[in-house]
């Protein structure tokens, strides 16, 4: 897909054996079902990918569909939701506007330039009551703490990324969606090692950051591996869940 860093299209292949698999699709889900109201019947999980997390998002009473751009992400999903997912882009959403208790987004806003459209279209198709619960700050999370961190941190605070919370909620704000107390949970088998972590800088993950600036780039990529041990993971992430509730 074009309009993100990554291409799904190719990812899907192998995404869930790299993200974690079931303990952080567990992890994500959980969380998510602590911030759906009593009382919602619809959720509709946007950016469902292979739908692990989606899957997961059971509960008596409440019905889960999933919608994803990506087509190979989704024939993965459909398998695990039959009849309840959508090929959409999450900024159209082929909904009536109020047409929807809850919906989720896991791991979607930092990857996107126009994560206010997507909040903006979540607004649209909720009912009053209803709650959006996304991802934010996703990546400012990973590394927390240690000697990668260190090195990227300096250019992740000068970045700005699509999912920063102090940009989400007050759009989120002015479409009506009010913020609401949000939950954390563990990426599980998302600490990244240095390796890994120049492989992301080489594949163009951290693009934004240098602006074509190669020599930068460089000298990062010598600092990550000039790092002791590795291919020793760092400590696992704690991602954040944001909720909030559309206003009557
Ligand atoms: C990192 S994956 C997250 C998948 C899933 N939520 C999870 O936690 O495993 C991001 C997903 O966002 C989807 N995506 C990216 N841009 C999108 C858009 N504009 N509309 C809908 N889906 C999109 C990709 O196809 C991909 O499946």
């Amino acid at each position: 897909m074009a309009d993100t860093v990554l291409d799904y299209e190719a990812e899907a292949a192998h995404y869930d054996r790299t993200r974690g698999g079931v303990p952080r699709a567990e992890a994500a889900a959980g969380a998510v079902l602590r911030l759906v109201p009593a009382g919602a019947r619809t959720l509709l999980d946007l950016a469902c990918g292979t739908g692990l997390v989606t899957e997961r998002l059971t509960r008596t009473g409440l019905r889960v569909y999933g919608a994803d751009a990506a087509h190979a992400m989704l024939r993965t999903a459909a398998g695990r939701l039959p009849g309840r997912t959508v090929r959409a882009d999450a900024r159209r959403l082929p909904l009536p506007d109020a047409s929807l208790d809850a919906v989720s987004a896991v791991w979607l806003l930092h990857l996107v330039p126009f994560a206010p459209d997507i909040v903006a279209e979540a607004a649209r198709v909720l009912r009053p009551g209803g709650v959006l619960i996304a991802t934010v700050d996703k990546d400012a999370a990973h590394d927390v703490g240690s000697d990668i961190d260190e090195i990227l941190r300096p250019l992740r605070s000068a970045a700005s990324a699509s999912d920063r919370s102090d940009l989400i909620t007050p759009h989120a704000a002015a479409h009506g969606l009010d913020p609401a107390p949000g939950t954390d949970f563990t990426g599980h088998g998302q600490g990244g090692t240095p390796r890994d972590t120049v492989r992301k800088l080489r594949s163009g993950y951290f693009a934004s950051w240098f602006d074509g600036d190669t020599a930068s780039a460089d000298a990062l990529a010598a600092a990550l591996g000039a790092l002791p041990d590795q291919d020793r993971p760092r400590a696992d992430p704690r991602y954040r869940l944001a909720r909030f509730v559309r206003r009557g």
